[in-house]
C-alpha cells in the first residue's frame, strides 16, 4: 500500500508528504458527501503544493458498511479500531446508531476506546448562508466541549430499580441526604467530574486561543447550582490558566482579587492593561447566561470551553444560527488522536439521492488539513467553500429556506473545486 503512517515523537506529530488517512465512509448520506469531501480535499492539496503533497485515502469499514464486510452484528470491527490507533487520524462520515438493546452508539465507542477527551467544534458563519440572526457574521466560536465526563458517563438506573433503590437507601441512610422528593419513584444518575479530566480539556482550549492569537477562553458552567462539579470545572479552569499560563493570560478571579483587595477601579484598569498588552482573557459565564448571549452579544465570545452536557446543548444552538447541521465541522481528540466527523447524522430520508449538503464533512476535511500542519491547503478548502455559497451556489437544504432550488451534491462540490481554480 502506498502512503507513510503519521507518527508522534515525544507528544509532537510528524506528517509524512504523503500521509495514509484513513477515512469511514458513513451511513445514509455517507455515500454523498463523503466522496465530495475527498474530492474537494485532494483538489485543495494539489492546489496548494503541485505533486509535493497528496493524502493516501485508506478505507476502513464501520456501519452497515461493516455489516456487510464482515456479518451480521459487527457494526465496528477491531481492526478499525486497530486503524485508527495506528494512523492516529480518520475522518467519518454519519453512522447510524444500531437499534437494540446491549449496543453501543459506534461513535461514543471509539470515543471512549481512544479516550478522545475534547470535542472541537468551529462555528463561523459563511455569507450567503440563511441564518435566524440579524447579524450572524458576528458569531465566530470554537467550542471545547468535554467528552468523557459528565453526566454522559451513562451511570444512571432506572426507577422502581433494585439498583436505584440501593443507591437512594445508601445516600438517605449513610449520607444523610433528604433532598429526594420521590424516593420510592425515582431514578438516579451519577454525573463524575474531575480535576484531571477538567483540566487536560482546559488547557487545550487555552493552547489553541493562544496559538491562534485569539481574545478569550470562556469556561461555560452551572456553579451556581452544582458547586462541586461544575463550580469545580470553573475554578480549576481558572487554577490551571493562572498556574500554567502565567503572564500570558489575565483571568475574571484574578480581578475579582484585585477588586477585593484594591477596589473596583483598579481592578478595571488592570483588566483593561492586560487586554492592551495582548494577553488572553479567561473569564466565566453561567450556561444559561451563555444561551441568551450568544443572541444577543456573540461577539463578546471566542473560545468556548465547557462540560459535555452544556456543550452538547451549545454546539447545537450555535450550528443553527449560522446554517445549521449541514454546515457544522467537528472533530474528536485526544493527545495523539483525531477523528474529524460530519456533525449531522445519516439523513435517511436523503441518502443516495444526491442532494445532501458536504459542507460539514468538508470543512471537518479542513480541520484535519489544518491538523496536519498543511494551513494553505485548508485555507483553500474555507475560501472556496465561502465564495461558492456567497455566489449563491447552495444545495438544496440551504437553497429551499430562500424559496429557490439548489445544486446536487455533485453540482456543489464542482462549485467548490471550480472556486479553486481547479
Ligand atoms: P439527521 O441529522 O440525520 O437528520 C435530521 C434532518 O436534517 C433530516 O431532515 C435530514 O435530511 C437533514 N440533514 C442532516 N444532514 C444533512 C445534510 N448534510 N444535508 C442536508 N440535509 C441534512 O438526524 P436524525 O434523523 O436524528 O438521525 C438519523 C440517524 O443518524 C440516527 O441513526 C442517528 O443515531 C444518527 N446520527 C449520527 C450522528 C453521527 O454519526 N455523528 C449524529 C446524529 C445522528
Amino acid at each position: 500500500m502506498t502512503g507513510t503512517s503519521i507518527q508522534y515523537h515525544n507528544g509532537q506529530i510528524h506528517v509524512p508528504n504523503d500521509p495514509v488517512i484513513p477515512f469511514i465512509e458513513g451511513d445514509g448520506i455517507g455515500v454523498d458527501v463523503t466522496p465530495a469531501m475527498q474530492k474537494v480535499l485532494d483538489g485543495a492539496v494539489t492546489r496548494a503544493y503541485g505533486g509535493l503533497r497528496k493524502l493516501h485515502w485508506r478505507e476502513l469499514y464501520a456501519g452497515q458498511k461493516a455489516v456487510v464486510e464482515f456479518g451480521e452484528g459487527v457494526y465496528l470491527p477491531a481492526s478499525t479500531l486497530e486503524a485508527i490507533r495506528h494512523y492516529h487520524v480518520a475522518i467519518k462520515g454519519p453512522l447510524e446508531t444500531p437499534v437494540g438493546g446491549g449496543i453501543r452508539s459506534l461513535n461514543v465507542t471509539l470515543r471512549q476506546d481512544l479516550d478522545l477527551y475534547v470535542c472541537l467544534r468551529p462555528v463561523r458563519y459563511f455569507p450567503g448562508t440563511p441564518s435566524p440572526l440579524k447579524e450572524p457574521e458576528k458569531v465566530d466560536m470554537v467550542i471545547f466541549r468535554e467528552n468523557a465526563e459528565d453526566i454522559y458517563a451513562g451511570i444512571e438506573w432506572a426507577a422502581g430499580t433494585p439498583e436505584a433503590a440501593k443507591v437512594i437507601a445508601f445516600l438517605q441512610q449513610e449520607m444523610g441526604v433528604k433532598q429526594i422528593r420521590f424516593p420510592a419513584s425515582s431514578a438516579i444518575g451519577i454525573k463524575p467530574v474531575s480535576q484531571e479530566g477538567s483540566a487536560r480539556l482546559i488547557r487545550r482550549a487555552i493552547q489553541y486561543a493562544l496559538q491562534h492569537r485569539l481574545p478569550s477562553v470562556t469556561l461555560v458552567h452551572k456553579g451556581n447550582i452544582m458547586k462541586y462539579t461544575e463550580g469545580g470545572f470553573r475554578d480549576w479552569g481558572y487554577a490551571l490558566a493562572e498556574s500554567e499560563f502565567g503572564e500570558r493570560i489575565f483571568t475574571w478571579r484574578q480581578r475579582a482579587a484585585l477588586r477585593k483587595e484594591k477596589g473596583r477601579e483598579a481592578a478595571i484598569a488592570a483588566e483593561r492593561e492586560a487586554l492592551a498588552a495582548g494577553k488572553l482573557l479567561v473569564k466565566d459565564v453561567i450556561a444559561d447566561n451563555f444561551l441568551q448571549q450568544i443572541l444577543l452579544r456573540p461577539e463578546d465570545y471566542s473560545v468556548v470551553a465547557t462540560l459535555n452536557l452544556n456543550g452538547d446543548y451549545i454546539s447545537d444552538a450555535l450550528a443553527a444560527e449560522v446554517g445549521g447541521i449541514g454546515m457544522a465541522p467537528g472533530a474528536n481528540l485526544s493527545d495523539t488522536h483525531a477523528i474529524f466527523e460530519a456533525t449531522h447524522g445519516t439523513a435517511p430520508d436523503i441518502a443516495g439521492l444526491g442532494k445532501a449538503n458536504p459542507s460539514s464533512l468538508i470543512l471537518s476535511g479542513a480541520m484535519l488539513l489544518e491538523h496536519l500542519g498543511w494551513q494553505e491547503a485548508a485555507d483553500l478548502v474555507i475560501q472556496s467553500l465561502a465564495a461558492a455559497i456567497a455566489a449563491g451556489q447552495v444545495t438544496e437544504d440551504l437553497a429551499s429556506l430562500q424559496g429557490r432550488s439548489g445544486l446536487s451534491t455533485a453540482e456543489f462540490t464542482a462549485a467548490i473545486l471550480q472556486q479553486m481554480g481547479g
